[in-house]
């Protein structure tokens, strides 16, 4: 696997001129006019964050929490890390970016509510308490591309201590979750959170997660409850349960490595399941067969047996701009 990585990581080199390899992860260079281009986030007039707007750099709270405030277009670049015990409102038209892997955010959240059109990439984020909502929560809001972040707490303070990495709720739509590293916590990432809402959430909650790394998660890897989910070229390393459609929900999964699963698709929503690896995991896939088999919009797949030295390599905050 390392040589996979480090082979990887030098093709990269010669064929964009783009990428340093350190450390076994690439780092690559990006730009902060970057818009969403894959997944749910690319529809319903697509998710350009704080395109358009001035660029403001910021290192503090009260800063940060300043220039994302209001629904101008701004994008917002987080230079150094931040540290604190709060919850940040973030307001439409909005590019929330970590400049380089020094944008490691410490106890703060950030709420997403009633917004539209924002991006946030390339962040550390961990250690969110539960008081301070979700690492990222996202409610009510349309058209969000969260990309390239690592969010992570622990596993030893209980399920409750720290709520989800990054959760979507109350008819949020059009959302893309893509390069992630997710670790090292409990309850992952819900999509709908409760078994009571579905008059709100239903024929919303569309959500793609893909490319993503998760590490050491319990569960919900994502719980969707009456959405729509399609989850692809995903790294599933040692999650207990993994992907959990329920009440109505439809999932398409696809082209996904899990190893050391107990159950990597299950629930009693529906899922179609197309070419994903399963390696010592006790189950494959116990979900019924659902109807979701195309998206309306293109994306690439890299195969399953492709999909961990891919995704190690470049899933996290492994940006620079
Ligand atoms: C936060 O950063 C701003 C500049 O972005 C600066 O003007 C302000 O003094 C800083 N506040 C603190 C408490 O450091
Ligand atoms: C923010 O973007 C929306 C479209 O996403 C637009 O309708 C609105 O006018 C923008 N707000 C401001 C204050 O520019
Ligand atoms: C699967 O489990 C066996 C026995 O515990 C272990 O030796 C092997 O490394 C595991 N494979 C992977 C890919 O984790």
């Amino acid at each position: 696997m390392k040589f996979g990585i480090e082979f990887l990581a030098l093709n990269l080199l010669f064929s964009t001129g783009l990428a340093i390899p350190a450390v076994g992860k690439l780092f690559k260079r990006a730009t902060l006019q970057d818009v969403a281009t894959t997944g749910y986030a690319t529809l319903n007039g697509g998710t350009t964050g704080g395109l358009g707007g001035p660029v403001v750099e910021v290192n503090n709270l009260t800063a940060w929490a300043q220039a994302v405030a209001d629904d101008l277009p701004r994008i917002v670049v987080i230079t150094g890390p931040i540290t604190g015990s709060a919850q940040v409102l973030v307001g439409s038209n909005k590019s929330i970016i970590g400049k380089n892997s020094n944008a490691k955010i410490t106890g703060i959240g950030m709420y997403i509510l009633q917004k539209k059109n924002v991006i946030v990439r390339n962040l550390i984020i961990s250690k969110v308490l539960a008081a301070n909502g979700d690492g990222i929560w996202i409610q009510k809001s349309t058209n969000i591309w969260v990309d390239h972040c690592e969010i992570f707490n622990d596993q030893t303070h209980g399920k409750d201590y720290y709520d989800g990495l990054v959760d979507v709720t109350h008819a949020a739509d059009w959302v893309t979750i893509s390069n992630m590293y997710l670790h090292d916590h409990e309850k992952g990432s819900l999509v709908g959170h409760s078994d009571n809402n579905g008059a709100e959430d239903t024929g919303h909650l569309r959500v793609t997660y893909h490319n993503n790394h998760w590490k050491n998660v319990y569960s919900r890897g994502p719980s969707l409850r009456f959405g729509t989910g399609h989850i692809f070229n995903s790294f599933y390393d040692n999650m207990f349960e993994c992907v959990r459609p329920r009440l109505g929900a439809q999932v398409l999964v696809e082209s996904n490595y899990f190893v050391g699963a107990s159950k990597p698709i299950f629930g009693d929503g529906y899922a179609v399941a197309r070419d994903n690896a399963y390696v010592n995991c006790t189950n494959t896939n116990l979900a019924p067969l659902g109807t979701l088999t195309t998206v309306p919009y293109t994306y690439s797949l890299l195969g399953s047996a492709k999909v961990v030295a891919s995704v190690s390599a470049t899933a996290g905050a492994t940006l620079t701009f």
